[in-house]
């Protein structure tokens, strides 16, 4: 409501690392008033890190907003006959049988008609067709609950990268079409914005595992140092570059197949692409990507949209892992919004 205050907790469990943000906005500006990340050294380990997170930062009970993605994740724009939005909930089973790789029994199925799509025929209407397999998110939901957090929404990490942008935006204000490319550990997400809409998005299956793993075989360091090389290569620069070429490029050829994809389908230009995701702070990556796309392409910075309202602690953390902290606060953004 108009005026008030009102706090929400994004809270990111990604396969590298679990991102906690709380985002409070009253009136037309948003403060970032709580943070924290830890880091998930495996899959078995995952539940105890959450743990820790939420003992830590005191969040045992409170509502929070979570994510699912990867591949049970399937999100398709398809094209159907122009209808209205209750007979389109009533379709929509029928249709998404046809695009989706699983039984429609195993999915939790949602839909909403995309605006300004070119390739529609005049009786046609261009819908965005969400699935998400039962088990993961009702796997997801059993994890947070276990670990003292009481998820009120269960939404898809493409979509919280498109939100993150949205808040920032109403507080900055930016227009055109921008690629968001979250490069996380397993995978990259793309969400394509015009203005406040989004357009496309897509995941692909290359991220920041995939630099470790070069890094480590080439530069024979273990998974504890890999981390530390990323981060502060000091005089094995020239040596990391050369071992993530190869991943580099396979990653902007990707990201550029999606972009020229968009822009062909849409029959509009993608302006500028802003990175974001742990993966996108690797030293270099950035200015590789944007040789590859030939568009301007920079790291996202959220400190330049939110206010920090955080203990000393917090705000360091913040400010070090920010690009990192995007799907988190897209991820409270659902809330913090209304
Ligand atoms: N300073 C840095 N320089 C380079 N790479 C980094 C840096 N910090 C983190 N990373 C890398 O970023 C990745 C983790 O990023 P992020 O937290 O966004 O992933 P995630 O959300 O856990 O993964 P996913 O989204 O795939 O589930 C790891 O591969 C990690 O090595
Ligand atoms: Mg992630």
């Amino acid at each position: 409501m108009f005026g008030r205050r009102k706090a929400a907790i994004g809270l990111d469990v990604g396969t590298h690392a679990i991102k906690m943000v709380e985002v409070t906005v009253s009136g037309s500006s948003a403060a970032i008033t709580n943070a924290g990340y830890r880091e998930v050294p495996g899959e078995e380990a995952r539940a105890e890190a959450l743990r820790q997170l939420v003992l830590d930062k005191g969040l045992r009970g409170t509502d929070v907003v979570s994510s699912v993605a990867g591949r049970s994740v399937i999100v398709r724009y398809v094209n159907l006959r122009k209808m209205d939005a209750s007979e389109l909930q009533n379709a929509i089973r029928f249709e998404a049988d046809k695009y989706i790789p699983f039984s429609i029994d195993e999915v939790v199925l949602d839909c909403q008609p995309v605006e300004g799509a070119e390739s529609v025929g005049p009786d046609e209407m261009k819908v965005l067709l969400v699935a998400v397999k039962r088990r993961l998110i009702e796997d997801h939901v059993t994890l947070l609950r276990s670990c003292g957090v009481n998820p009120v929404i269960i939404d898809v990490d493409g979509f919280a990268l498109g939100n993150a942008h949205l808040l920032a935006t109403d507080m900055k204000g930016r227009q055109g079409v921008s690629a968001l490319v979250d490069i996380g550990a397993s995978k990259t997400n793309i969400n394509v914005m015009e203005n406040d809409r989004s357009l496309f998005t897509r995941e692909v299956y290359v991220g920041g595992a995939d630099f470790s793993a070069e890094i480590s075989r080439r530069l024979a360091v273990n998974p504890f140092e890999v981390e530390q090389v990323k981060g502060d290569p000091g005089d094995r620069q020239e040596e990391v570059r050369e071992a993530v070429q190869g991943v580099a490029d396979d990653l902007g050829n990707e990201i550029r197949l999606s972009l020229d994809f968009f822009e062909n389908e849409f029959d509009r230009a993608v302006d500028a692409v802003i990175l974001s995701g742990g993966g996108s702070r690797l030293a270099g990556l950035a200015q590789s990507l944007e040789g590859n796309f030939n568009k301007p392409t920079e790291v996202c910075d959220p400190m330049s949209a939110f206010s920090l309202r955080l203990s000393q602690g917090g705000a360091q953390t913040f400010q070090e892992k920010a690009p990192q902290m995007i799907v988190a606060i897209g991820l409270a953004a659902r809330l913090g919004r209304n």
